[in-house]
């Protein structure tokens, strides 16, 4: 006799009515069984890490290529997975013909965020019915990792410079005509720390999503990204007000890409490493759930898939890697699946 598979993390969710879920990628989805094994025992839930971006979709105007996340979307229905879309427009991914065609004037714009959007969403109607379809529209406030010049609130992107702040009402807008029964998601990062850059983040976030309810502009949630980081300083204080203020507006509140990045001070032995993490992960997880979040996604399973191995943007410039995730490289559970586990069981 085996010994007994604990549950996965997506049925200790759903015992206490949450969701809990992971991005997934097509490739090693299909390939590799141990990443199929994890997904289907720990994710109740998949977002497409890359298929679901306008790079991956429309990587030349007008020629759609959906195979691999038509693949994550079989993957899904012969699982019993529910997708969630990310991301419809977003200022990374974004193929070099978009961003010429987003330079050539306002009705050239409109056009090509009209053709995707409504491409996308007619393709993926019958099994997503949650789309991230603004992403990353605040601009990063001083103290920020990556600030931006100036004391507009919004992203200096392609989009904005095309149409002002606009884009995300005329994105939001189209996608109701579109699907007028589709959860329309705004997904942000940099609001969930105690810090000053965050709080500013936060303030600017909020204003955005009343101002933008006040004109009557669709819209029915908010993600908050969740990719911590060990060096900056977390109290749930604010992160219960944030989510608090936002479901008073009448959103629904998703953690929808969490994973952990140490500092480049991080200790070396690996126990501690992921004692630090777990602490982080419960404290986040346990904040929003008591705060009245019911859906978590983490961003991947296992750190051998992350973006923070591979990214030399936020990967750890020695001999380690990053352990952000529930399973370590070898998909064993580690302290933060011990961590999500008892968020999820509310011990
Ligand atoms: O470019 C190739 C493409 O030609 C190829 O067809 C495709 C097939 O696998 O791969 C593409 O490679 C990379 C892709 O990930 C798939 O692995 C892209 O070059 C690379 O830029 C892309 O990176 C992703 C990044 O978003 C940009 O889309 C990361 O995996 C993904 O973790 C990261 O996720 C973002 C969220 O979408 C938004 N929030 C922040 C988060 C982390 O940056």
């Amino acid at each position: 006799m085996g010994q007994p598979v604990l549950p996965g993390l997506e049925a200790i969710a759903r015992e206490r009515g949450i969701t809990f879920g992971s991005a997934v990628q097509s490739t090693p989805l299909l390939s590799n069984s141990e990443y199929a094994a994890a997904m289907r025992r720990e994710a109740g839930a998949l977002v497409p890490e890359w298929e679901g971006k306008w790079e991956a979709l429309q990587p030349t105007e007008g020629a759609f290529t959906t195979a691999p996340l038509d693949a994550i979307l079989a993957w899904g229905k012969a699982n019993g997975r529910m997708v969630r879309g990310h991301a419809l427009v977003w200022h990374k991914s974004l193929p070099e013909w978009a961003e010429t065609a987003l330079g050539e004037g306002p009705h050239r714009a409109l056009s090509i965020m009209e053709t995707h959007i409504r491409t996308v969403l007619r393709h993926t109607r019958a099994q997503i019915r949650d789309w991230d379809v603004v992403n990353e529209v605040i601009a990063d406030p001083a103290g920020s990792d990556t600030p931006q010049e100036g004391d507009s609130a919004y992203r200096d992107s392609p989009f904005f410079r095309a149409l002002g702040p606009r884009y995300i009402d005329e994105a939001l807008r189209m996608s109701r005509r579109a699907d007028p029964l589709l959860r329309l998601t705004l997904n942000e990062y940099g609001i969930e720390e105690d810090t000053p850059a965050a709080a500013e983040k936060r303030r600017r976030l909020l204003e955005l999503v009343r101002d933008l309810l006040s004109r009557g502009v669709p819209l029915d949630a908010v993600g908050i990204q969740g990719h911590l980081q060990l060096a900056k300083p977390f109290r749930p204080e604010p992160l219960t007000a944030l989510i608090t203020a936002l479901r008073q507006a009448g959103l629904s509140v998703l953690i929808t890409e969490l994973d952990i990045r140490e500092g480049r001070d991080a200790p070396q032995d690996l126990r501690a490493r992921d004692a630090l993490v777990a602490e982080r992960a419960y404290a986040f997880v346990s904040t929003a759930l008591q705060a009245g979040v019911r859906s978590v996604f983490t961003w991947g399973l296992s750190d051998k898939f992350s973006w923070l191995t591979h990214d030399p943007d936020v990967a750890l410039t020695d001999s380690r890697t990053h352990r952000g995730l529930p399973l370590d490289e070898h998909f064993r559970r580690n302290a933060m699946w011990d961590a999500l586990a008892r968020a999820f069981a509310g011990r």
